[in-house]
């Protein structure tokens, strides 16, 4: 691991993409906010302390080097020669820790199956639960990892990881307790949020045959009962969420679940609407969530809650997931110029899970929003940095601003516009996290 007491001097980019200014909404969702020209970064103990002309911003970091008892040369410096320098990319909406892959429901679908029949019949989430069940907690950190890499390799320095794969207590633990060793490894800070409430578990199911719905009572009373205070005892998850859907959770049961996370201390958020109108995007308004996610089929009154929710200063992030669609061959997209519109800050996040979405990267998610949901590049690197953050509750990051994590992408292009544009290439040049270069680069 490089040493972040060194100081890091970023110099030579094209173009200084900061995101300065907080969240963004409606009309400003397109406002990057673009440095001058010979704009540096300068990075001290893992914070970004200077954004400004090079000379200022190297004074800037020695004085600060001095200040902490270090001699005044003591960092080095990143020439990204022509690069586009953004904020580390966060990533708001991930299930990185489970085993195994579904492959062969890619098949089912195509020969008409649809994704909530696969999941009716014991298969879709229940066959990840069942691989995750039976692995080891080696293999689920080794697995999380495996893939973390892959999302540091196209520029994520935050990702938010779900449990959800376990539907009991111990295995909820662990997926968890894998996601903190993975957050305390680095350099991926990796935020873990509990999703018991995922889908019915095969044993409760067989509890009470023949009667869906009972099956999903008995098993929201554990989620409440015995789950959330074990998660909350644990210590490691942040946030609450649950796949409200029609035929998996309805609006009401995940009201009382994440009311009674909320009471434990954790913030909350949801899988709302993905397939059909479920009450979720309500639910999330309601609730001060923070964020609503998919949003694939959300009702008028939906939209129209979330943008009461943030006209009224309670700002829901609407966290779209357009590699779904894609993945699942639905034709229906979320209506992402419709939230802009609206007023509703929009984030964007990989869904990176073995059913709907395998898909690592950000910037082919970027490329997607741009392709299917007509964001503008803009718009789609805001709803990647400083809106994804926001949608994570984290203030300290997603923008190049004194104070914050010195977590910055260096893209091989000479403006953001094209790192949507060239679909799947390769763009990332350099990734520092916490003020050391993790990724390519190679500082002098
Ligand atoms: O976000 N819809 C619920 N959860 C995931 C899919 C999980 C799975 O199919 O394994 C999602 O789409
Ligand atoms: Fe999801």
């Amino acid at each position: 691991m490089p040493d972040p007491g060194r100081g890091l001097l970023v110099v030579g980019a094209a173009e200084v993409v900061t995101l300065a200014g907080g969240p963004r909404r409606g009309p400003s969702q397109a406002d990057p906010a673009i440095a001058p020209p010979g704009t540096a970064v300068a990075c001290l103990d893992g914070h970004i302390v200077a954004v400004a002309p090079e000379a200022e911003a190297e004074e800037t970091l020695a004085a600060g080097l001095v200040t902490a008892g270090r001699e005044p040369g003591a960092f080095d410096r990143l020439d990204v020669a022509g690069a586009t320098l953004t904020p580390g990319l966060v990533d708001p909406h991930t299930h990185l820790i489970f085993a195994g892959s579904r492959e062969d429901e890619v098949a089912r679908r195509a020969r008409g199956a649809t994704y909530l029949e696969i999941l009716a019949g014991g298969g879709g989430i229940l066959s990840t639960v069942r691989a995750t069940r039976a692995a080891s907690d080696a293999s689920l950190v080794a697995h999380g990892r495996r893939w973390l890499g892959q999302m540091l390799r196209t520029g994520s320095t935050t990702v938010e990881a779900k449990s959800g794969y376990g539907l009991d207590v111990p295995t909820e633990l662990r997926l968890l307790a894998a996601a903190g060793r993975l957050a305390a490894e680095g350099p991926v800070d990796v935020i873990a949020t509990f999703l018991g409430a995922h889908a019915v578990p095969p044993e409760v199911r067989e509890a009470h045959p023949g009667d869906a719905a009972a099956a999903t009572e008995a098993y929201v009373a554990a989620v409440i009962g015995e789950q959330l205070p074990a998660v909350a005892a644990q210590g490691i998850a942040r946030s609450c969420d649950v796949f409200c859907e029609t035929g998996v959770f309805t609006a009401d049961q995940a009201r009382r679940i994440l009311l009674a996370a909320r009471a434990l201390g954790l913030a909350v958020r949801l899988h709302a609407d993905e397939l059909a109108p479920s009450g979720g995007a309500e639910l999330a308004a309601e609730l001060g969530a923070l964020s609503a996610d998919h949003l694939g089929a959300p009702s008028p009154e939906g939209v129209r809650a979330l943008a009461e929710a943030a006209a009224a200063g309670r700002p829901v992030v609407a966290v779209l997931l357009p590699t779904v669609p894609w993945f699942l061959g639905l034709a229906a997209h979320e209506p992402a110029r419709a939230l802009i519109e609206a007023g509703v800050p929009v984030a964007l996040a990989t869904d990176f899970n073995p059913g709907t979405s395998p898909v690592t990267s950000l910037p082919l998610v970027m490329t997607a929003a741009v392709l299917t949901l007509g964001l503008d590049p803009s718009e789609a690197l805001v709803a990647t940095t400083v809106n994804a953050a926001a949608a994570l509750g984290l203030a300290d990051r997603g923008a190049i601003v004194p104070g914050l994590r010195a977590d910055l992408v260096a893209w091989d292009v000479r403006t953001h516009a094209q790192i949507p544009y060239w679909a799947g290439a390769d763009l990332v040049r350099a990734v520092v996290s916490r003020g050391g270069i993790v990724a390519g680069g190679q500082a002098g």
